[in-house]
């Protein structure tokens, strides 16, 4: 039987029409009338075979179906009485691709057996709806910083030095030219470029050897990085806050339907697009988070623990600025009102996420730069390159990174960034 090709989103503008759909069998459910939840990538839709309608080989066939059975449905789309949405009678029915004990039933299974079968996992309606949020999220930053007057400014991956400390740094072999080390973060790539195009970004993977198991941590991860010339902290907190909004509205634009079977409560994002973000000092929040009960003292990072502390007492994203100089990165500025400080921010996420952005105003003289790079303990030779923006026509700048999977797994509200790419990379994590 011939009939138009339909991608199962587009059904509801072919109602009264015979269709084809081609996908995947989510669940067959067989007595004198036989229904199949059928899933093409763009969605999913209930098929009916009666025996009235179906021919008689197509009736047969859909009695025998078996999970993630490979076939094709023509029939006529209807629309469901009770939930208004599209659904189809079917006339015939092909099998395309055989299925035989898919590993991953409706039962419960582990996390462990999920993640040894993640490539399988994937067709899983929830990490269908996370990993197109996800895209949603890519789309959005792309557009946010294309729209704003950004040049794309790709970092590469392959780099000779570190931008975020030595010590999660990944080697590798190069050559003739010693170690090369997978890039930790684009940004030391992006202030050169600033010269050249005066507002860039950079959006790809990077990676930290991160020996920490948290449901925070990956050690390959996503980070859109965007720099400003004559930018100030200021300005690099107000465009952060203008992107996530941007990115929150797009999602709940776009991705209804995915929150919906995420069960994700929508009033948290809501907020956080409706309101001004809040803003503390570093001093201030460890000072609060005495309060509340943690053991942090003045000079040390928060911990994971004290994120969530820290964000389960707030409605909405949350600026902790000007940090302590001794475990920031070397290339931050220091505050001209504090010289034990650093003019950096994180946005923390609520709903006790955490930290999704890390940024601020980069040092700008070059004598500064290089006492840091001593008392970090770099090697001066690597960053002579980085060096050279200070010395040819230096001027204030700012700009953060935004860690795409943290992003997701708040938006998405999962308990873990395991889930928030399509096949993580962790500490323990390298299959599939
Ligand atoms: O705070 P970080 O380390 O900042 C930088 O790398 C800066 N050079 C960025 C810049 O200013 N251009 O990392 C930025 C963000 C974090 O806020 C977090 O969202 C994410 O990257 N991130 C991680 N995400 C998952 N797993 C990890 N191990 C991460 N480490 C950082």
């Amino acid at each position: 039987m011939s009939a138009p090709i339909v991608e199962v989103s587009h059904l509801k503008q072919h109602i009264g029409q015979t269709v084809t759909v081609r996908g995947w069998v989510r669940n067959a459910r067989t007595s004198k009338i036989r229904f199949i939840e059928l899933r093409d990538g763009s969605g999913f839709v209930q098929c009916v075979a009666g025996a009235a309608e179906c021919d008689p080989e197509s009736y047969d066939l859909a009695g025998r179906l078996t999970q993630e059975a490979a076939i094709t449905v023509t029939g006529v789309v209807q629309t469901h009485p009770r939930s208004g949405e599209p659904e189809i009678l079917a006339k015939a029915l092909t099998l395309v691709g055989d299925s035989k004990d898919f590993p991953i039933t409706p039962k419960e299974h582990g996390i462990e057996f999920l993640m040894d079968n993640r490539h399988l996992w994937l067709r899983s309606k929830r990490q269908w709806a996370i990993i197109r949020v996800r895209h949603a999220i890519v789309k959005a930053i792309r557009d946010f910083f294309d729209g704003d007057g950004f040049t794309l400014l790709d970092a590469p991956i392959l780099t000779p030095s570190a931008c975020e400390g030595t010590s999660t740094l990944f080697a590798t072999e190069y050559f003739h030219e010693g170690m090369a080390f997978l890039s930790q973060s684009g940004q030391l790539y992006q202030e050169p470029g600033l010269a050249a195009f005066g507002k860039t970004y950079c959006f790809g993977p990077t990676f930290r050897a991160e020996k920490s198991k948290t449901r925070r941590h990956l050690t390959e991860f996503w980070m859109v990085e965007p720099e400003i010339a004559f930018g100030h902290l200021e300005d690099a907190i107000q465009l952060g806050e203008r992107m996530m909004k941007f990115i929150i509205q797009r999602v709940l634009e776009s991705r209804g339907e995915e929150l919906k079977i995420l069960e994700r409560d929508l009033a948290p994002l809501e907020n956080a697009l409706a309101v001004e973000y809040g803003r503390m000092t570093y001093t201030d929040a460890v000072e609060k988070l005495k309060a509340l009960g943690s053991d942090i003292q003045w000079g040390e990072d928060f911990g994971n623990d004290d994120e969530t502390i820290l964000m389960n007492a707030t409605d909405r994203p949350l600026w902790v600025h000007r940090f302590p100089k001794v475990f920031k990165a070397f290339y931050m500025e220091p505050d001209p009102e504090d010289a034990r400080l650093a003019l950096g921010a994180d946005l923390l996420a609520p709903e006790g996420y955490g930290e999704i952005i890390g940024g601020g105003e980069r040092a700008s003289s070059l004598d500064y730069l290089l006492e840091q790079i001593a008392l970090h303990g770099l090697n001066r030779a690597d960053y002579e390159w980085y060096l050279d923006v200070r010395k040819y026509g230096s001027v204030p700048h700012a700009g953060f990174g935004l860690g795409l999977e943290r992003a997701v797994a708040w938006i998405c509200k999962l308990p873990h960034v395991r889930e928030t790419a399509p096949y993580p990379r962790m500490m323990g994590t390298l299959k599939p």
